[in-house]
């Protein structure tokens, strides 16, 4: 993800000649002792490279940090960097757990610096379009959504126990890892949750060990099994603000499944349907009967969201690495301007607090409510 970042960052002058500021990429962090911090400096363009992140954040030629670790040093790198009055672009779900999400936000707000989340699906052009039909009533009342973030990285039996896979490391598993994906989509599209029901499961239980470099592609080789802490499996019933149901469905260890990341939404007259696997397709069923509608395939335009940054025309296709340079922009614009743009550590809390609400949940076997959970205020 660190690289994805500085690929961004890199780019956003060629997509967005007129952004406000000019990235220039100084300086990056890593304990890994192998070729990734030559790397970054050979092939990347930082100007310097550091193994302990603390020498970057002392650094007084540094003006924002992207957050791009693992979820267990999140929170100590992002407030510090925030009390340094550093911007953040901070990945998801952004720290551990719900109280270190707080930590970061209360440091933003604290310190002043904006921030960005790394919430890449809501800057796809077929979602900003869904999310324009649906404000604009084209749906009717929203009956119910089906959001579904499935994944094969953790289905094989061998797949490394890398950080991700541990509570001291990652927190939280799938539902940290994906489901807050999810989770952001459905408030981006839909709207507030109110209460959730969510059950969970582990289906691997242990895997071989793995060094902290390790990435979630790795297999282990044979070596001692170690034990895998949080959960491969989440399936939460949602009701949202105004009545809406839900179902959030969200695997990491799903055989057949890659990127199987999408929204379904049935309103009253109409449905709508987009799956990121074909990013820049939306299925829309509207302005027809109630019975034998048919969906048609609605390909964005330039106009649909940020689409008309990357590709001049229909059917051409924009990449993943594309809503990162999305995500950059709105960075930059909160920065210029002072007032946020596009997702924040505030939607990264309020993300995690849902998460924080569904672990109760499958816990205790019992619906929760949200105010039970939410603090944010
Ligand atoms: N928005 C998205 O779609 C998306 C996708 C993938 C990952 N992520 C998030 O990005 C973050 C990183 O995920 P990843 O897949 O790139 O992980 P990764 O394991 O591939 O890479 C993590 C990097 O952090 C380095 N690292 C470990 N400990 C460190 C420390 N103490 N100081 C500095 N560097 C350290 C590792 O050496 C490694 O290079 C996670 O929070 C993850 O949830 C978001």
């Amino acid at each position: 993800m660190g690289q994805v970042h500085a690929r961004a960052y890199a780019r956003l002058r060629q997509h967005y000649p007129e952004a406000p500021l000019r990235p220039r990429l100084v300086a990056v962090a890593d304990t890994a002792t192998d070729d990734r911090l030559t790397s970054a400096i050979d092939i990347f363009g930082f100007q310097d490279a550091h193994s302990d992140w603390r020498d970057l954040i002392a650094r007084d030629d540094i003006d924002a940090v992207s957050v791009t670790g693992p979820n267990f040093i999140h929170r100590d790198v992002a407030v510090a960097a925030a009390e340094a009055g550093k911007h953040l672009w901070v990945e998801k779900p952004a720290g551990r757990n719900a109280a270190e999400t707080r930590a970061i936000r209360d440091a933003v707000r604290a310190s002043g610096v904006q921030s960005a989340a790394g919430f890449n699906y809501r800057n796809a052009p077929a979602v900003e379009l869904a999310r324009q039909l649906i404000a604009d009533g084209r749906l009717g009342r929203i009956n119910h959504v089906l959001i579904r973030l499935l994944a094969d990285y953790a289905a094989h039996p061998e797949g490394a126990l890398t950080w991700r896979f541990k509570t001291e490391w990652s927190g939280s598993g799938v539902l940290g890892d994906l489901a807050s994906h999810g989770v952001d989509l459905a408030r981006y599209v839909i709207g507030e949750i109110t209460a959730l029901a969510c059950d969970d499961a582990t289906f691997i239980a242990h895997r071989p060990q793995a060094s902290m470099a390790a990435s979630h592609f790795s297999r282990g080789t044979g070596g001692e099994l170690g034990e895998v802490e949080n959960e491969d499996y989440i399936a939460a019933l949602l009701r949202f603000e105004g009545g809406s149901r839900g179902i959030l469905e969200s695997s990491r260890a799903s055989v057949g499944e890659q990127c199987t990341y999408g929204i379904e939404v049935h309103g009253e007259r109409g449905a709508l349907s987009w799956d990121f696997r074909r990013m820049g397709e939306l299925q829309l069923c509207t302005d027809q009967d109630y019975q034998n509608a048919s969906y048609m395939t609605r390909y964005v335009t330039p106009g649909d969201g940020e689409f008309g940054r990357f590709q001049p025309a229909s059917g051409l296709a924009m990449g993943y690495d594309d809503l990162k340079v999305v995500e950059a922009y709105h960075l930059v614009q909160s920065i210029a301007t002072g007032q946020p743009h596009g997702a924040t550590v505030a939607d990264a809390l309020v993300a995690a607090e849902i998460i924080e609400a569904m672990v109760e949940s499958a816990r205790s076997r019992r619906w929760v409510t949200l105010d039970e959970f939410v603090r944010t205020k």
